[in-house]
């Protein structure tokens, strides 16, 4: 069981945030439809260090690691840098201060977070699981034209000495749904400082110290510790890089069959499986049909008034992933919350042209102040067990379960009309192909790194 950190120390520093040090991100996200990650291994120091600085010291023609001061001027692009612990032991840095999880690894991890079975790191892309990935570089854009232009920018000062390992492309699907057709992108924690990032919501504003490493953080007298030096550590966050592939023939399967086995509409299945309607429409505003909230009251929500899930299931993904003010063991419902940083690849299913052989999934960042109490928190005590809320018993998350054959996953539990009901024979829906855990390093940490 992973505990929430009541005991450890606070250093005790003034909260002030200084916006231009910071990954942008980290706090606010850049809404931008296309995105570019590359994998890259260090095979030359003096390589690495001369490019992280070009990137963070204003090089004429150089793309900069975008920062989360304020845009003026929203550019076609955005950077950012994060590095693995191999990658901060290459470049010389103490892994000492880094939090054990993050020096051991997602591939290490894995068996914490559910990646087993078909998830295991035997079957993930090798720059998962080999040596050598060192360094993520990854572009945001707001076109695919933009993004080739930032990736040229990028490569062309680049010495000799770094190779590329591997280039994971994201980007928005029409009506800005995943491959399940689910709208997503909607809930994002609002990070002190940083403004909304998202529709407005009636959610506690996130303390800096949940994101970023150096102040407060979301538990009472508690902030994580910053790992040495300072100059490296503050104002550092961690995330996980994840590639997740959904099935969408076996959800479209699973609609279907559930939908004849209940009577309930397929859309009403999907909707209690997501917690939303796949417009983006909270179930728990809008439990029996679809009335398609505009996108400003999408995220105006708690479970208040719904404490046995009649509205909203207990257990579907989003409440599980974030159950507000519901009632879970520890109290906790919204101190594990996680920005995430996803888009789709892949082909869009088309169901004309079933099991087409195409992998298609959502690539991208799960950020945090601590890999342990919100990536591994969420994945190990919320999506994979359902002990922490009542009625749940064993089951796991619809989405992120490992499915039918699998334990006690496969049997997704929630009330009707007054009555419990089971959906059962729930097959694995998302397949993981990847995961690397990553430190996103402040622009001062980045300095450090580049040596200067
Ligand atoms: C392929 C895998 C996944 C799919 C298809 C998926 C799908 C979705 C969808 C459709 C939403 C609703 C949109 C929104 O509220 O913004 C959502 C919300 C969310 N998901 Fe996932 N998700 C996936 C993986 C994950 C993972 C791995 C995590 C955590 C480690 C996660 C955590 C969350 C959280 C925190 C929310 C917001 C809940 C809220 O604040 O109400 N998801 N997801």
């Amino acid at each position: 069981m992973l505990t929430t950190p009541a005991d450890r120390s606070v250093p005790g520093d003034a909260d002030v945030l200084d916006l231009a040090d910071v990954q942008g991100l980290v706090v606010r996200g850049y809404t931008m439809p296309h995105a570019r990650h590359l994998l890259v291994r260090v095979d030359s120091v003096p390589a690495a260090r001369a490019l992280l600085g070009s990137l963070v010291d204003g090089t004429p023609g150089r793309p900069q690691v975008t920062t989360a001061t304020p845009w003026e001027v929203r550019p076609d692009s955005c950077l950012n840098v994060a590095v693995t612990a191999e990658g901060l032991e290459v470049l010389g840095a103490s892994l000492s201060g880094f939090p054990a999880e993050f020096t051991q690894g997602a591939v290490a991890r894995a068996g914490v977070v559910g990646d087993v079975g078909p998830c295991d790191p035997a079957h993930w892309r090798p720059v998962f699981t080999g040596p050598g990935l060192h360094l993520l570089l990854s572009l945001s854009a707001v076109s695919p034209e933009a993004r080739e232009r930032a990736t040229d920018a990028l490569l062309a000062g680049t010495a000799p000495g770094l190779t590329e390992l591997d280039r994971l492309d994201g980007d928005l699907l029409p009506n800005r749904t995943d491959h399940f057709g689910y709208v997503d992108g909607i809930s994002q924690p609002t990070v002190a400082p940083a403004p909304p990032p998202g529709p407005p919501d009636r959610l506690p504003v996130q303390p800096t110290g949940a994101f970023l490493l150096g102040h407060p953080s979301q538990f009472t007298g508690h902030s994580y510790p910053v790992p040495d030096p300072p100059a490296l550590g503050r104002n550092g966050s961690f995330a996980a890089f994840r590639v997740m592939a959904q099935d969408v023939d076996a959800f479209c399967a699973l609609l279907a069959e559930q939908s004849r086995r209940t009577g309930m509409s397929p859309e009403l299945v999907a909707a209690k499986l997501c917690g939303r309607w796949r417009s983006g429409t909270p179930l728990v505003l809008s439990p029996d049909a679809d009335s398609h909230l505009p996108p400003e009251a999408l995220n105006d929500f708690d479970y208040a008034g719904d404490e046995r899930g009649e509205r909203c299931p207990i257990g579907a993904h989003v409440r599980r992933m974030h159950p507000r003010d519901s009632r879970v063991a520890g109290n906790g419902g919204a101190k594990h919350r996680i920005v995430r940083r996803g888009l789709t690849y892949g082909p869009p299913h088309d169901p004309a042209r079933p099991r087409d052989g195409q992998e298609r999934g959502v690539v991208g960042l799960f950020i945090g102040a601590s890999l342990r109490d919100q990536f591994e928190f969420l994945m190990a005590e919320w999506a994979h067990d359902g002990l922490f809320a009542p009625g749940l018993g064993r089951t796991q998350d619809p989405f992120l379960g490992t499915g039918a054959g699998q334990g006690a996953g496969g049997t997704f539990r929630f009330r009707a009309a007054g009555r419990r009901a089971e959906l059962t024979d729930l097959p694995r829906l998302v397949t993981t192909r990847g995961c690397a855990y990553v430190f996103l390093p402040s622009l001062t940490g980045i300095r450090h790194l580049a040596g200067r």
